[in-house]
């Protein structure tokens, strides 16, 4: 187990309980972002409890929820809806054949990932051509400056984060993978 992977079986409980608060707002973001057509089959990675998929299964055909750390994993599938399916997984090294999803997504995971990049690479290349990628996380600061004492503070707040990308540098890793930018 990583240190990001330790954090999150301890405090399984309080990420669980800080979804279930937000829940109702995701929902709502995430159907007015996403606007999905109803039938996409989708994949959550870094799943948690099971945020994003909750957010997307009642707007979709089914969602498989994908994280390595199993305490999530249970309070996902003690939620679970009908058209959902939890699976434990590494999301830079995914169980899944090329283009298996319609739409593949990630909330608040990749900046506790060490290499982020594998994940955004990962998310391309299980989505079919034509489907769509969801990257939902901070961005760094501009400014190295800003960023340095940033990246400082969310360490010293949280032990698990890894680092924060800036927008350029997102918008690289879809370029690398093929994504072109939709919104
Ligand atoms: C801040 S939580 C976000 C959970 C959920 N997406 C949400 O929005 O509530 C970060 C998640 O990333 C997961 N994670 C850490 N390393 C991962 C990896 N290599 N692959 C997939 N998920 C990972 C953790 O287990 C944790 O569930």
């Amino acid at each position: 187990m990583s240190s990001s992977t330790e954090r999150f079986a301890r405090t399984a409980d309080l990420v669980a309980a800080r979804q279930d608060s937000r829940a109702p707002r995701l929902a709502e973001e995430v159907r007015d972002f996403v606007r999905p057509r109803g039938d996409e089959h989708c994949l959550d990675v870094g799943t948690g409890a099971g945020a994003l998929a909750f957010a997307l299964a009642p707007l979709v055909r089914e969602v498989v929820g994908l994280d390595p750390v199993l305490e999530l994993l249970e309070l996902a599938r003690a939620r679970r809806l009908a058209n959902t399916e939890f699976v434990e997984g590494d999301g830079t090294a995914l169980p899944f054949a090329d283009g298996t999803f319609d739409l593949a997504g990630t909330h608040r995971t990749l900046h506790h990932v060490a290499q982020p990049e594998l994940v955004v690479a990962e998310l391309a290349r299980v989505t079919r051509i034509g489907g769509h990628v969801l990257v939902v996380d901070q961005l760094a600061p501009v400014d190295p400056a800003a960023a340095s004492a940033l990246h400082e503070f969310e360490t010293a707040r949280d032990p698990s984060h890894t680092r924060l990308l800036t927008d350029v540098e997102l918008r690289k890793l879809f370029a690398a993978n093929e994504l072109s930018l939709v919104r």
